[in-house]
Formats: C-alpha cells, structure tokens, sequence
C-alpha cells in the first residue's frame, strides 16, 4: 500500500498560517448561476467577489470546494478521469498579488509536501496583443530555485483562463507541474511529455471579458488558483492510477466485496461504478434536493445511476441486493469529516439510489434484450433511431448508454435523428400538458408561483399558530397543489388547522405586498430572515417580505402581491418523518 497523504488538511492549514480565511465549500448545484449546472471549479462561487463586491470574510480566502464537470462523463473507466472531484483553491482578492502567490506555492509543494523542486517545472504566459510576456513570474520561479530549462513560455491556448473566448473575470495564469515517474528528470520541461502532470494553476486575474467582447481591467487585481485534489493525491502517492489513491481504497474494497471480484481484470466496470456512485451521493446529498428526471441536473443523476447500475450488471453484481446501499455508505464514510451535509441527507441519499435502481431494473434486463435483438440482424453497422428512442422511451435507456452499449458492439447509434425524434415527443408532451390547464388557469408558471409565496404565508402561520419553533423542513410545488414539511413535535388539531387556514386568507386579503432585497447572507441572518440550513445558501441571498408578516432568505419568484392568490385550504396533514409533519394545501 502506497504512503497516504493529507493533503487537504496540510493545505487549509498552510494557508490560514498565511493569513487566509477558510470559507465552505459551496453546494454543488449554484444557486445564483443558472449559466451552468453544477459548480466546475473552486472560483465559480466567488465570481461576484472577483468582479469587486467586498467579501464578508476579507480578502485571502481558502477553501476545498465540490466540483462537478460532466463534460467527459463517458471517458470515465480510465484511470485519470472523474465526474466529481474537490479543487483547493486560495484567492487574493486585491491583496497580494503574483509574488506572494508564487512564493508561497513553492514553500507549500517545497517545504510542506518535500516534494524535491527538480521534479517540478511550470509554464508562463508567452504574451500576445493584450498583456505582455509574464516575465515577472518567471523570474520569480527561477530565483525560487526552478531552473531555466524548466520554465516554458506558453500562448493564450494554455495560459489564460478560462481561455480567451469566454467572458468573465479571466487573466494569464503558471501552471506547475510534477514529473512522475521514479526515473531520471528530463533537463529540458517538456510540457506534452505525459509523465510531467499539472498539479496546481495559479490565475492572476486581471481582466475583465465584457459581453461586447473588450476586455477592460478589474477594480482590482486578484489571485485565483486551483489544484485537483485527485489526480495531486495520487501523484503524491505515487500511483499512476488515481482510483489507487487512499481516497478509493474503502470504496473500491466494497465494490470488490460486493462484486465478488478484484479491481485487476475488473478496473474500468469499478472505476465507473466508483465514481459514478460518488457522484451521485453528492448531488442527491446537496442542499438543491435534486432527483433523477428527464431534464437538466436531474438527467445527469439518473445518467449516472443508470450507467453504474449497468456496469454492476457486468460484474454480475445481484441488483436486487442493497449493494448500492453499501457502497453509497462507505462514500459517505470517506467525506463525511468534510461535508456534513452526506451525514444529515443520509437517508435521502440512500432513498434516491434505491428508488431510481428499482426504477430501471424494472426495465433493464427487457431493454437489453431488445437492444439484443435489434442489432442480431442489423444490416451495417446502425442502430436507427427508432429503437435509441423506443430504449429510452420504454426501457428508459439514457441515449448515452444505448451509445456505450453500441461502442461494446463495434456499433453505431443514429443519435442525430434520436434528437429529432425526442424534440417531437418533447413537443407532443408540451401540447397535451398546455392542454391540460387550458380554460382553467392562465399558465402553470403563474399557478407555482403563487403556491410558493403561499408556502410562505404557512411557514409564518405556522409559527404564530402552533409553536415559534416550527421551521420549514422541504417543500414541493407542482401546478395543482403545495406540499409543506415542517418541525413540529405533535398532530396539528382540528383547531390548529383552522386557525393556520384563517390566518394566511386574513394576511392574503389584507393585500400585503410582496418585495425583494439582495444582501449578504450573513446580514440576512441577523435581521431575522428566516431560512432552512444556512450553508445551503449562496454568500449574497434574497430576502423576500411579505407586509411585516414574513422575510424569507428564497429563490423566488414570488407574486406582487398576496390578493392574487386566492383561497388557501390545508387538505391533508400529516406525519412526514420523525419530529416532521407535512402539510398539503392547495389555492381555490
Ligand atoms: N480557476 C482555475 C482553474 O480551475 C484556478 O484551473
């Protein structure tokens, strides 16, 4: 067994030694950045704060953030790639600049992980019509100790980011690598040679990249660096296979365990099933409550159940046993010091995996039968569209695993005209559910909204009515009704209920107004806002008021004001888990 490093641990600490504040990380799904799903690296939370808004915590922040990048989700199985992964990260913002950042990574990889400097090299900004040569850097590394022969000069292409073409606070950055491998270190850098592995990117962010496509500078210059915890874990380790990392070997020894196989001969279905599980624990475990579905982060849980589920298909794992139960907990074990949030949402985690296997297993073995079928007697090497769609429509095969099954099969699947195929279901399944609220209700957007300034209206019913200790604990909204959890240690009365229903149609006929401020989530919780877990949210939030009744930390959105919601009538009360009840309401 290789030497285990703690590597995160030793990285906070040399950073707060440094003056630098640990902040959480943040939750996986971006609640104020709808340009992406999921955060894909540690700067995307403290975006507002690169562009110049004060941070409430200072300016040298540090942190371990939950990263996810879907991107090359099918090139996971080899030994480097991952959906999930953590970044370190530490950030300037408009304090030190490329001096102290460079210094003390050096000190850092030098002193604190003894890695000898003659292994380590970088790459420097080459300079182009915008910003010169970083010359400075340079300089700085070799009076470091990095000699001349491992600083190379690169373009746009590898030291800028993000990269050119995107907009956004952006600037030249130094990548440094690691060589590898135990043999002698070449006297030249040379950064296409795959043995020299970038470990850590520093970005000296000084630009903006306006939408008209200028660039014009930040209020301040800041620092804003990177290092995969993964791939660094693994390179200090000395394995060239990151899943043979000490963050894996629990995890991979339940999988053995529950496969009845070893890793040799079985890496790429166990690396899948491995990081694919993980992921999944991270985002049912985040604070967003996302599911599996059809559309946007959801699809992406279910893809990667699905394909998990597959490979443990593969590895002739029994699907009925509660193997995804096993692994998902020794997950949970491996993170839980880090993110309590996978230690509270245990339960959910593990509702999620199972339901959504169930789901699929119920069509798995009659969709791979069908899968079989279809291609014994192709002629060429096509699977049509019709059957991707009838896998997927059925079967509920992702049209990314028909892809993967066909690949196995030296196959190909006409996923063009799969797309056309399911942009006209899509448009068959609008129609109907337009038709569905037609002549009743103007459009199923305005009903949601209405029930969700409702939610709050009960939320603060339930605290003048029942107990001031009755907090909201999940909430679900569809076009037709309100679905409410709350803390509450009894049975709500037949009083009670009344009391709660004359409450919010006397607040919705006093036509309170409804208004929105944005501030720092810190100030929100001093004014009273009222708010579920506050780690789940954004540092800058939106307080909703309604009248003087209600303040919520929400996402919105929510009506004007409370005379457009009609009548509130509670249908249904009752126990939703320990200590939680559950309300359904609906709006006549
Ligand atoms: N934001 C930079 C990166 O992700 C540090 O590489």
């Amino acid at each position: 067994m290789s030497k285990v490093v703690k590597l995160r641990d030793l990285y906070i600490d040399f950073f707060v030694s440094k003056g630098h504040v640990q902040i959480p990380s943040s939750p996986v799904v971006p609640e104020n950045d709808p340009s992406v799903l999921f955060n894909t690296a540690g700067m995307q939370p403290l975006i507002p704060y690169l562009k110049g808004e004060k941070h409430p915590l200072g300016t040298r922040l540090c942190d371990y953030q939950k990263c996810i990048r879907t991107n090359d989700l099918d090139e996971v199985g080899d030994k480097t790639h991952h959906t999930f992964f953590e970044m370190l990260g530490n950030w300037s913002l408009g304090d030190y600049f490329k001096k102290e950042s460079i210094t003390w990574s050096y000190e850092f990889l030098t002193d604190v992980l003894k890695i000898n400097p003659d292994r380590l090299a970088v790459t420097v900004f080459r300079g182009n019509d915008l910003v010169d040569a970083d010359k400075y850097s340079a300089k700085l590394w070799e009076s470091l100790g990095i000699s001349k022969d491992h600083i190379a000069y690169m373009d746009e292409s590898n030291n800028w980011w993000p990269n050119m073409e995107l907009t956004g606070p952006c600037g030249p950055d130094t990548e440094i690598f690691y060589y590898r491998t135990d043999g002698d270190v070449p006297k030249v850098f040379n950064p296409e040679d795959d043995n020299w592995v970038e470990i850590w990117n520093n970005v000296f962010m000084e630009y903006m990249h306006n939408p008209d496509n200028t660039f014009s500078q930040l209020p301040r210059k800041n620092v804003d660096t990177g290092m995969g915890l993964e791939r660094v874990q693994a390179v200090l380790e000395g394995v060239d296979d990151n899943y043979k990392s000490s963050i894996w070997t629990n995890i991979i020894k339940k999988i053995e365990d529950v496969s009845n196989k070893n890793y040799v001969g079985n890496e790429k279905s166990m690396r899948i099933i491995a990081d694919h599980m993980r992921t999944a624990v991270f985002i049912s475990a985040d604070y967003a409550s996302i599911k599996p579905s059809n559309t946007d982060q959801g699809y992406i849980l279910r893809r990667l159940i699905r394909r998990a589920i597959r490979h443990a298909k593969k590895l002739e794992i029994d699907i009925n046993s509660d193997f995804e139960s096993v692994i998902a907990l020794a997950i949970i074990d491996e993170y839980k010091k880090y993110y309590k949030e996978l230690e509270e949402n245990k339960d959910v985690v593990l509702t999620v995996l199972r339901d959504e296997k169930v789901k699929f297993n119920r069509t798995l073995e009659k969709g791979l039968r069908e899968f079989e079928k279809a291609t014994r007697n192709l002629e060429g090497n096509m699977i049509d569209a019709t059957v991707a769609f009838r896998l997927y429509d059925t079967y509920g095969f992702p049209i990314e695993l028909t892809e993967e099954l066909a690949k196995d099969n030296n196959l190909e699947v006409d996923v063009e005209g799969f797309k056309e195929r399911f942009k006209k279901h899509q448009e068959l399944s609008r129609t109907a559910s337009a038709g569905k609220f037609k002549g009743g209700l103007a459009s199923s957007g305005e009903v949601e909204t209405k029930y969700h300034t409702a939610t709050h209206l009960l939320n603060a019913a339930l605290k003048v009515v029942v107990s001031p200790d009755c907090h909201q604990k999940g909430s679900n909204i569809t076009a037709e009704r309100m679905r409410f959890d709350f803390s509450c240690d009894h049975k709500l009365t037949t009083e009670e209920k009344e009391q709660v229903e004359n409450l919010v149609n006397k607040w919705i006929n006093e036509e309170l107004v409804v208004t929105k401020e944005e501030m720092p989530k810190q100030k929100a919780v001093e004014i009273g806002a009222e708010h579920e877990f506050i780690d789940k949210y954004p540092d800058i939030v939106n307080v909703y008021k309604i009248g003087d009744v209600s303040m919520e930390i929400c996402g919105g959105p929510h009506v004007k004001n409370t005379k457009e919601l009609g009548h509130f009538k509670i249908k249904k009360e009752e126990a939703s888990s320990a200590g939680v009840r559950r309300i359904k309401a609906v709006l006549e």
